[in-house]
């Protein structure tokens, strides 16, 4: 088991401590244990989320009484005091004195590593390792040494970032800021600019970023995006479009160089590299496909992008709700569009995704029943008992599916429903499922209110006369008919 130093237990502290500790490093702290705490419960509760494995043993943690005792024995240190030079220094000297040796990482923001050296008994250990808030959630690290930084010092570096789950970004020369909050920098300085000149409110900013182009950075960044910007001419192409537009208001004011030909080469070339080979086309397709997943994800959590989406869907939904379907027929419910994180490695839509589609059909068929959000909100729901999937085709990327339903048998509690998943007339599953009507804070089958019966029983007195569908009721493994 690993030992890390951690000294300072504020916002990026604490955020340090829960990033070890769920990586199952012990961590002996000098301060802060209650802000610990409520940063821990958090990082518990969303940290082990991003793994596809469970994490290791939590570490333990230890409150040490002086910043020696925590550094004793530490196989890294991690300083995240406040952000003064002088106080820096000092944490440093008495880190020293108690483990010579112990690569020592520096939360700092904006102190060059040289300046953090100033003084120091083992200049060569030391070296700035800076964070991005929420430390347990975000991979960056930014890795700034100096020249006097010893070389086994950033590979340790190096290894113990990458230990954590997270991703090392080595800053080939110290300046001030490095790389992450320079650009940070210019963003929150022309917002500043905004909301003095009154242009605009701090909402309308936050609006500017998370509605359109912060999706687009949380996925390519900034050369990558304006790569595609570019068209098939890609990066050379922007930069001989838009460079001089974007050189004009800043070169009045101050003595920004020429964008020389070199630059824009270097630029290119860089550029090029990046895309290894990958046409504007097919960065296309890779863009859309991760703006949908963070737009679904923030869709789920119904914030930001994702609320201007679910207020649409409501809209439309409410259009669909409109035009009742034929109760003498199966109903068709949900329209769905295959996308593209519903294929598998085979370049079929996934098993999990014909559940999903039938439970979006049903879902719709309890919002037409009555039994919508506002009536699961009050405390009771359909829940599904059971569900047999009958796979009869194959769906693809982009393909335009339809979900409906009919109903084999309904009571008081029980809702027993056929679910077809098809492309046009094409079968492509059916969906055998039985749902309970609960009372979800008893957890326990109750019968459904006559509000609900009264609209379900006469669907299903009219689906009745449907022929029994084929494959209802059958077993796992039956011979076919
Ligand atoms: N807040 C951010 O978003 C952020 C992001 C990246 C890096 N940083 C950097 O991380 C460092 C810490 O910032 P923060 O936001 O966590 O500050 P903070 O004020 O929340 O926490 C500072 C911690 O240091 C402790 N402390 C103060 N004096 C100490 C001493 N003499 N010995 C030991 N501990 C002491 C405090 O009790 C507190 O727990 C700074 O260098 C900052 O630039 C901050």
């Amino acid at each position: 088991v690993a030992k890390a130093g951690l000294i300072g237990g504020g916002v990026i502290g604490a955020g340090w401590a829960a990033r070890f500790l769920l990586n199952g490093w012990d961590d002996p702290d000098p301060e802060a244990p209650r802000k610990l705490a409520e940063v821990l419960e958090n990082a518990r509760a969303s940290l082990p989320a991003l793994s596809d494995l469970p994490l290791p043993a939590e570490g333990r943690l230890r409150f040490a009484a002086s910043i020696a005792e925590a550094a004793a024995g530490a196989d890294w240190v991690q300083e995240s005091v406040p952000e003064r030079l002088e106080l820096k220094h000092r944490v440093i000297a008495e880190v020293q004195a108690a483990n010579p040796l112990v690569p020592i990482g520096s939360s700092t923001s904006g102190f060059r590593p040289s300046q953090l050296q100033e003084g120091a008994a083992e200049p060569s250990r030391i070296l700035v390792a800076h964070p991005f808030n929420p430390v347990y959630l975000l991979p960056l690290v930014e890795l700034v040494p100096s020249p006097a930084t010893a070389q086994q010092v950033l590979d340790a570096a190096r290894l113990t970032v990458e230990g954590l789950g997270m991703h090392p970004l080595h800053v080939r020369k110290e300046i001030d800021a490095f790389i992450a909050d320079r650009l940070l920098e210019t963003v929150w300085r022309e917002a500043l600019w905004l909301v003095k000149d009154g242009v605009a409110s701090t909402e309308d900013i936050d609006e500017a970023i998370r509605m359109g182009f912060g999706l687009r950075w949380a996925q390519m960044g900034l050369f990558e995006t304006y790569r595609i910007a570019g068209g098939e001419g890609g990066m050379a192409h922007f930069i001989a479009q838009f460079g001089p537009c974007l050189h004009w208001p800043w070169s009045r004011l101050t003595d920004v160089p020429e964008l020389d030909e070199t630059l824009v080469e270097t630029i290119a070339a860089q550029s090029d590299a990046q895309a290894a080979g990958r046409s504007i086309r097919e960065l296309e397709r890779i863009r859309d496909g991760n703006l949908v997943g963070i737009l679904r994800a923030l869709k789920d959590r119904d914030w930001g992008a994702g609320t201007v989406l679910n207020a649409h869907d409501d809209r439309r939904r409410q259009a669909v709700l409109d035009t009742v379907p034929d109760p003498a027929e199966a109903l068709v419910l949900a329209h769905l569009r295959v996308l593209p994180s519903w294929i598998d490695y085979n370049g079929h839509m996934t098993e999990s995704r014909y559940l999903f589609a039938a439970s979006e059909t049903t879902d719709a068929f309890l919002r037409l029943i009555g039994a919508d959000l506002a009536y699961v909100a009050g405390g009771h729901s359909y829940y599904t008992a059971e569900t047999h999937i009958l796979h009869r085709g194959e769906a693809r990327l982009g393909e335009a599916l339809t979900g409906s339903v009919q109903i084999l048998m309904a009571d008081e509690k029980r809702l027993h429903l056929f679910v077809r998943i098809e492309r046009g007339p094409e079968p492509v599953a059916t969906l055998e499922q039985m749902l309970l009507h609960v009372d979800t804070k008893a957890g326990r089958t109750v019968p459904a209110p006559p509000a609900i019966l009264d609209r379900l029983m006469p669907l299903a007195a009219a689906h009745a006369n449907l022929p029994r569908p084929e494959g209802a009721g059958r077993r796992v493994g039956e011979r076919p008919a």
